[in-house]
């Protein structure tokens, strides 16, 4: 059950350039947590500065295939939502969902994901899929719990580890017919 003292009130909207700063911090220490044990220390430093150096989630905030949404608790970002944007009855990617590690299970990221999934299904999308860490079984469970299907294993290398993940999927239905 939830402990009511913890429940604070979660705004989840587009990110704006303001917010690139917390977007990276929240990446590096959400990593970090999540993943900072398989790494040697140089490592995982070149991975974090590669990629989330400022300038580079500015750039990528630009884009516009990618859709960041971000999760406010008291006026501060503490989570972020990445979506690679697609066409219309094609499969969206779910590619970056970070947390900060003193908000973790407070509803953050399923709030970040329902409306993720809200802009998918306006922008048409025909699936969504992501790839997730084999060993990280909490964001396993978090998406299963939200819908979403193993569909095979993929690997990736990271600096000095070759890592297994898995792809994971869920379907939004046929393609939409065209009009007439
Ligand atoms: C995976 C991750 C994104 C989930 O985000 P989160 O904000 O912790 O997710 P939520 O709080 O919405 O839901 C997680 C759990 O907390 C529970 N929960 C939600 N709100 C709650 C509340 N107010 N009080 C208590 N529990 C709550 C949910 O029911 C869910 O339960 P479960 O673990 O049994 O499935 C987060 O753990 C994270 O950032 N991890 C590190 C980075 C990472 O692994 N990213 C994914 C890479 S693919």
């Amino acid at each position: 059950m939830s402990d009511p003292a913890k429940e604070q009130t979660i705004l989840v909207r587009e990110a704006r350039p303001a917010d690139v700063e917390a977007i990276a911090d929240i990446g590096r220490r959400s990593f970090t947590w999540a993943f900072g044990h398989l790494y040697q220390e140089a490592g995982l430093a070149r991975y974090l500065e590669a990629t989330y150096a400022v300038g580079k989630i500015a750039g990528s905030l630009s884009k516009p295939a990618n859709l960041y949404l971000v999760a406010e608790v008291e006026g501060a970002v503490r989570g972020f939502l990445k979506l690679k944007v697609a066409q219309p009855g094609a499969a969206w990617q779910v590619q970056k969902l970070y947390i900060d590690p003193d908000l973790i299970q407070r509803g953050l990221g399923g709030q970040l994901m329902r409306a993720g999934e809200a802009r998918m299904l306006e922008g048409g999308a025909g699936s969504a899929w992501l790839v997730v860490y084999t060993g990280n079984a909490r964001a396993i469970r978090f998406y299963t719990d939200l819908g979403y299907e193993v569909t095979g294993p993929v690997f990736h290398d990271f600096e000095e580890l070759r890592v297994e993940f898995k792809r994971m999927e869920r379907r939004y239905g046929p393609a939409p017919t065209a009009r007439p």
